[in-house]
C-alpha cells in the first residue's frame, strides 16, 4: 500500500514539475514562445527587470481573474487585457503560441483574449519592459505587439494616446470593467473627454460651449498623438500642454482616466507609498456630463453629491449615476393642467430645442407650455436667456450658476415643504464617494407669474436667501454637533458649508465702506469688517486678478475646501464686475512679524509660544503640501503671511493665492507678490520649476528668524552689503554653520547655538530642543533641493523632541 502511494505522489509531482517547468521562480523576467501562465498558480508573474511593474493574473474578484500590468510596489492596475470579460480562478490560462501571439483561455478552453499577431517572423518571446510596457518580439528583436498601443484607462510616460486608441474609464471605484467615460481624439483632431452612454453621448471637456481656439487646442495637426514625458510634461499635437505640478525627473507617474470622468495625472510618493493627484483636467467634479445620470442634480459643497429633485425618485440606490425617475405622468393633452416648480442656481447642460436672448419669462414659459416634448425651461433673468429643454441630463447646482430651471409637474402635484440635506464632512481628498440625499424645489407661486416681474423676483430673493440660510444652519449644525463630540484633536472642522458668495454691498457694509485697513501685501489690501452677530472678518481686495468669474470661482472652490486649525478660515468670497474678494476670520494678534521684530512686543514671544508656532506653521504648510491635492503651494511663506490667534496659535494666510492670481507658474511677478528678499528659495533665480521644497525653503528662513528674533536680513547682511544678494549670503552664512556644526562633531554642539538664540530670552531656554530647530531649518534652506526634507517629515522631526 505504501509503495503504490508513494509513487503516485512522486508521478503527480514530476507531472506537475513537467507543466510548470518554465516556472523556476515566482517572479518571469520573460515568457518563452510555447510556454504558459496558469491562473491556478497565479503568484507567478511577469516582472520588468527594475522590478517597477509585474504582468500577470490579477484577482478582480471571488474566482475572476483579469490578465492585467500592475505597479509592483502597491498593484494599481497599468493595463488590462480582458477587463469587461474575467476569466475562472481555477483551470484559466495565457500562452504565447505561433498563431496569434499571446492568447487568454478561460477554464473550458474559451479563447477570451488575443494580440492576433499576423505576422511571418516565428514569435520569440514575450517580456515586460521598465517602462510598463509589456512586448511580443521575434528571433531578431522587432516589436511585432506592445501592450502601450492597447490602453485601457491609463497611460504611463511616452505611451501615446493616437488616433487609433482611447482611454476608458473603469465603471465604478475599486472596478475594473469599462464605464462610460472615454479620452480620444475626435475627427477635428482635439484630444477631448466624452461621457458616451447607450442612450448619451456629450462632449465635455475642453469646454464644449467654447469653439476650439477659445479652449487654445488647433484642429489643424492631424499627426493626432498626446503623450507626456518622464519629467511629467504633456504635450498633444492639438496644442494641449500640461505640466504636473511636481515637474521633474525619478517620480513615477500615470494618467489615469478615473470612473468619475476626470482626467488625473498621478505622482508616486516615494516615501509614503502614495498617489498623489498632480494636475487634473476639471477642478469642478460637476462639470463631467452624466455624473448623476438623467434627471439628477450634481451638487459640490465640498464633496461631489448627486441628488434627485423633489417630485424624483433615484432609480437604483446603490448606482446614483443611473439618475432619477420621476413619479408624475405628464402627458401630451394635460396642457392646462401643468405647472412649473422652480430650481435656483441650476443647470441642465445641453439638449435645448430652441435658444434665444431677450425674452420675457412669460414668453419663454409659453415656449415650453406649447411643446409637449418640453420637460423643463432654463431662464435667466437679466439678459433675458431662455433654453427650453427636451430633456433633462447633466444637472448640476451651483451658487454660482445664475440660471434658474422651471421644472414641468402636473398641477396635481404637491411639493411638501420640508428639506432634507444630508451633507458630508469636510474632506479634502481629491476623489470622494458620491451619496445620495433628498432635494427640495422651491415651489413657484401659482398665479400670474411673469406678469408681475416682482413676484417673480421676489419668489427668486426668497429662494436664495432659503438655501443660503439653510447652508448656514447646516454649517452651524456641524460646528455645534463637532463642539459636542469634541473631535477637535485632529483639528480639522466640518463647516465647509458656511463657505459662501457675498455680495459686494453686503462687503461695503461690513467693513464700514472700506475703512479700517489692516494691511497692504502684493495680491491687494485687507480691511477689517463685522457681519451679523458681532463676528469680526478680514475682507482682502485683490487687484490683478485677471480670471473671468466662472475660473475664480473654480479655484475658490478648491481654496474654500482647505481646512485647518493652522490656516486661515476662509469664510467666502465675493464676485462681482471687476470686484473680486475674500472673507477671511479676523485673527486677533495680527501677523508674526509685528509681534517678533518689534522690540516692545518680543517679549510675549517666550521660547515655549516660539516652539508653538514654529510647530503649527509646519503644521499648516504639511496639510496644504501633503493633504491637500499636491499643488497647493503657497509660494510666498513670511512672516506677514504668519498671524497670531489670541492664543499665538499660528494661522498661515494668503494660500492658495498664486492660484487665484492666475499666475500659474508661481513665479512670475515674483517682485510684486514678495515683499521683502530672502525667503526665496535658490530655484526661483535658476527658473527651475517650483514645487512644495520652495516653501520648505522659506519655511527653514522663517524658523531662523524665530529663534533669532531677527529679520535674516538684518542678521546676516554685513555693513555695505546690498539687500539683492541676501540669498547668496544666506547660503554662505549657512554653509559656514554646518561647518562648525561638524567641526563641534559628536560633542555637545549647544555651546555654540546658543549664540544664535534671540538674546532677548535671556537663555531662557531649552538649549537640546533649539539645537535640533537649529538644525532643521538649516536642512530646510538646503541650496540643493533634494536634499531639504519635506514639510511632513519637518513636523515629525520637531514633534520628535516633544516625544522623547
Ligand atoms: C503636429 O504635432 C506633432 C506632435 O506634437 C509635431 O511633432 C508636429 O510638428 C506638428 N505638426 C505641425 C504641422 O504643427
Ligand atoms: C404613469 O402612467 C403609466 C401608464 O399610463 C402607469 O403604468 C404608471 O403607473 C403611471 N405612473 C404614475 C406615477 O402615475
Ligand atoms: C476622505 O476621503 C477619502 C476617500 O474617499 C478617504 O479615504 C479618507 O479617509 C477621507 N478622509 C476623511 C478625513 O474623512
Amino acid at each position: 500500500m505504501n509503495i503504490p502511494s508513494r509513487s503516485i505522489t512522486f508521478l503527480s509531482f514530476l507531472l506537475s514539475s513537467f507543466s510548470f517547468s518554465f516556472v523556476l521562480s515566482r517572479n518571469l523576467s520573460y515568457l518563452k514562445q510555447g510556454s504558459s501562465l496558469f491562473v491556478d498558480d497565479w503568484h507567478t508573474s511577469l516582472v520588468s527587470p527594475s522590478g517597477s511593474f509585474s504582468c500577470g493574473f490579477y484577482p478582480v474578484g471571488i474566482n475572476a481573474f483579469a490578465f492585467s500590468i500592475w505597479f509592483s510596489f502597491d498593484k494599481t492596475i497599468a493595463w488590462t487585457a480582458n477587463r469587461d470579460r474575467p476569466v475562472n480562478g481555477k483551470g484559466s490560462w495565457v500562452s504565447l503560441r505561433h498563431g496569434g501571439g499571446l492568447v487568454l483561455f478561460d477554464f473550458d478552453g474559451t479563447m477570451i483574449w488575443s494580440t492576433q499577431i499576423i505576422s511571418t517572423n516565428k514569435i520569440n518571446r514575450a517580456q515586460l519592459l521598465d517602462s510598463g510596457n509589456l512586448v511580443i518580439t521575434d528571433l531578431s528583436g522587432i516589436m511585432l505587439w506592445k501592450s502601450f498601443d492597447n490602453p485601457t484607462d491609463t497611460l504611463l510616460p511616452y505611451q501615446g494616446i493616437t488616433k487609433d486608441n482611447k482611454l476608458v474609464s473603469s465603471a465604478a471605484k475599486g472596478v475594473i470593467s469599462s464605464g462610460y467615460y472615454q479620452l480620444y481624439f475626435d475627427s477635428n483632431n482635439i484630444l477631448q473627454l466624452i461621457y458616451d452612454s447607450p442612450n448619451l453621448t456629450s462632449i465635455y471637456w475642453p469646454d464644449p460651449f467654447n469653439k476650439w481656439w477659445v479652449n487654445n487646442r488647433t484642429a489643424y495637426n492631424n499627426s493626432r498623438i498626446g503623450v507626456f514625458d518622464d519629467l511629467g510634461y504633456f504635450m498633444g499635437s492639438d496644442n494641449l500642454r500640461f505640466k504636473s505640478s511636481d515637474y521633474g525627473a525619478h517620480v513615477m507617474r500615470r494618467l489615469t482616466l478615473d470612473y468619475d470622468g476626470n482626467l488625473r495625472l498621478y505622482s508616486l510618493n516615494e516615501s509614503a507609498k502614495t498617489w498623489s493627484v498632480s494636475w487634473l483636467a476639471l477642478s469642478q467634479p460637476c462639470q463631467v456630463h452624466g455624473i448623476c445620470g438623467q434627471y439628477g442634480l450634481c451638487v459640490y459643497k465640498p464633496e461631489l453629491q448627486c441628488i434627485c429633485p423633489l417630485g424624483f425618485d433615484v432609480l437604483d440606490p446603490n448606482d446614483w449615476r443611473k439618475g432619477c425617475k420621476p413619479t408624475f405622468n405628464i402627458t401630451c393633452h394635460s396642457a392646462g393642467q401643468v405647472r412649473f416648480v422652480e430650481l435656483a442656481h441650476t443647470d441642465f447642460w445641453g439638449f435645448d430645442f430652441n435658444y434665444t436672448r431677450l425674452l420675457s419669462f412669460h414668453t419663454c414659459k409659453k415656449i415650453c407650455l406649447r411643446d409637449c416634448s418640453c420637460q423643463a425651461f432654463g431662464y435667466k433673468k437679466g439678459s433675458g436667456e431662455c433654453y427650453p429643454k427636451i430633456t433633462l441630463i447633466n444637472g448640476r447646482y451651483s451658487q454660482n450658476t445664475m440660471q434658474t430651471i422651471y421644472w414641468k409637474v402636473p398641477r396635481s402635484f404637491k411639493a411638501p415643504k420640508i428639506s432634507i440635506y444630508e451633507t458630508n464632512p469636510h474632506n479634502c481628498s481629491a476623489i470622494s464617494e458620491v451619496h445620495f440625499m433628498n432635494y427640495s424645489a422651491l415651489e413657484l407661486r401659482k398665479k400670474n407669474v411673469g406678469k408681475q416681474t416682482w413676484i417673480y423676483l421676489y419668489s427668486f430673493a426668497c429662494s436664495v436667501f432659503v438655501v443660503e440660510a439653510l447652508f448656514i444652519f447646516v454649517g452651524w449644525w456641524f460646528i455645534w454637533r463637532e463642539r459636542k463630540q469634541e473631535i477637535r484633536e485632529n483639528h480639522y472642522e466640518t463647516v465647509s458649508c458656511s463657505f459662501r458668495r457675498f455680495t459686494y454691498k453686503e462687503l461695503e457694509r461690513a467693513t464700514n465702506r472700506f475703512k479700517n485697513e489692516l494691511g497692504r501685501g502684493g495680491s491687494g489690501i485687507v480691511y477689517k469688517g463685522t457681519m451679523e452677530e458681532e463676528r469680526l472678518i478680514a475682507v482682502k481686495k485683490l487687484h490683478g486678478v485677471s480670471q473671468g468669474g466662472e475660473e475664480f470661482f473654480a479655484e475658490l472652490n478648491i481654496i474654500g475646501r482647505i481646512n485647518h486649525m493652522n490656516l486661515v478660515r476662509i469664510r467666502g468670497f465675493c464676485s462681482e464686475g471687476a470686484h473680486r474678494l475674500l472673507v477671511y476670520d479676523f485673527v486677533e494678534k495680527g501677523s508674526l512679524d509685528n509681534v517678533l521684530f518689534d522690540s516692545s512686543s518680543k517679549h510675549l514671544l517666550r521660547w515655549r509660544r516660539r516652539c508653538k508656532i514654529a510647530v503649527g506653521v509646519a503644521k499648516g504648510l504639511a496639510y496644504l503640501h501633503h493633504e491637500c491635492l499636491e499643488w497647493v503651494i503657497h509660494c510666498d511663506v513670511k512672516p506677514e503671511n504668519i498671524l497670531l490667534d489670541d492664543e499665538f496659535e499660528p494661522k498661515i494666510t494668503d494660500f492658495g493665492l498664486v492660484k487665484l492670481l492666475n499666475r500659474n507658474s508661481c513665479g512670475q511677478e515674483l517682485s510684486r507678490i514678495h515683499g521683502t528678499r530672502g525667503y526665496i528659495a535658490p530655484e526661483w533665480a535658476s527658473n527651475l520649476p517650483i514645487t512644495g521644497k520652495a516653501d520648505v525653503y522659506s519655511y527653514g528662513v522663517v524658523l531662523l528668524e524665530i529663534l533669532r528674533g531677527m529679520r535674516i536680513s538684518d542678521w546676516v547682511l554685513q555693513d555695505g552689503e546690498e539687500e539683492d544678494q541676501v540669498e547668496m549670503i544666506l547660503g554662505r552664512w549657512v554653509s559656514s554653520i554646518k561647518e562648525r556644526l561638524k567641526k563641534s562633531g559628536q560633542g555637545s554642539p549647544c555651546a555654540w547655538v546658543e549664540e544664535l538664540i534671540d538674546p532677548s530670552l535671556n537663555g531662557d531656554f531649552n538649549s537640546a530642543e533649539a539645537s535640533m530647530m537649529v538644525k532643521v531649518a538649516l536642512s530646510c534652506v538646503e541650496e540643493e533641493r533634494s536634499r531639504r526634507p519635506n514639510m511632513a517629515d519637518v513636523v515629525r522631526m520637531l514633534q520628535s523632541y516633544d516625544a522623547e
